[in-house]
C-alpha cells in the first residue's frame, strides 16, 4: 500500500521525521508531500523544505519527497495513494484533523490514519521551533 504524509514542513521537525519513519515501516511506500499554497508565503522556500526532508529521510528506501498544490485528495487520486497519514500531538490537533479527514474521505474515499506522536516529540511544533 502507498501512503502519503502531507504537511507544510515549514520547517520539518524531529516530530515530523518520527511520524515519517514510523509511517515508512507501516506501508510499502510513503510519499512525504509538502503542500504548497501559492498565495501564502512560508517561512522557508519550498526547495529548502524538500532538501531538508530528502536529506533527513535518505536512508529509507521506500520514502520519497514530493510537493503538491491544490486539494490533497486530488493529488492522492492522481498518484494512487491509498492512505493519508497525519501525526496527532493532542486534542487540539485531533479537533483540527477530524473534519479534514472526513472531507478527504468524502471527496475521494481515501481514509486517514492518525499516528500519535512519540512522547519525546509530542511537544514540538514548527511554530515553537521558530519562536513565531
Ligand atoms: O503541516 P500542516 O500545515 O498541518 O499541513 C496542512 C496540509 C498541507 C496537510 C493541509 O493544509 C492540506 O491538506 N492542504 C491541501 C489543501 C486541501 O486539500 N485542503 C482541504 C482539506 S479538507
Amino acid at each position: 500500500m502507498r501512503a502519503i504524509y502531507p504537511g507544510s514542513f515549514d520547517p520539518a521537525t524531529e516530530g515530523h521525521l518520527d511520524i515519517a519513519r514510523r509511517g515508512a515501516e507501516l506501508f510499502d511506500e510513503l510519499v512525504v508531500a509538502i503542500g504548497v499554497n501559492p498565495s501564502k508565503v512560508g517561512r522557508f522556500p519550498v526547495i529548502d523544505r524538500v532538501r531538508v526532508l530528502t536529506s533527513a529521510l535518505r536512508d529509507l528506501s521506500n520514502v520519497s519527497v514530493a510537493t503538491f498544490s491544490g486539494l490533497l485528495e486530488m493529488y492522492c487520486r492522481d498518484n494512487d495513494v491509498d492512505v493519508i497519514i497525519r501525526g496527532i500531538r493532542n486534542k487540539m490537533d485531533l479537533r483540527h484533523e477530524v473534519p479534514m479527514a472526513h472531507m478527504n474521505r468524502h471527496l475521494s474515499g481515501i481514509d486517514s490514519l492518525f499516528l500519535p506522536t512519540s512522547a519525546k516529540t509530542g511537544f514540538i511544533s514548527s511554530t515553537v521551533v521558530m519562536g513565531t
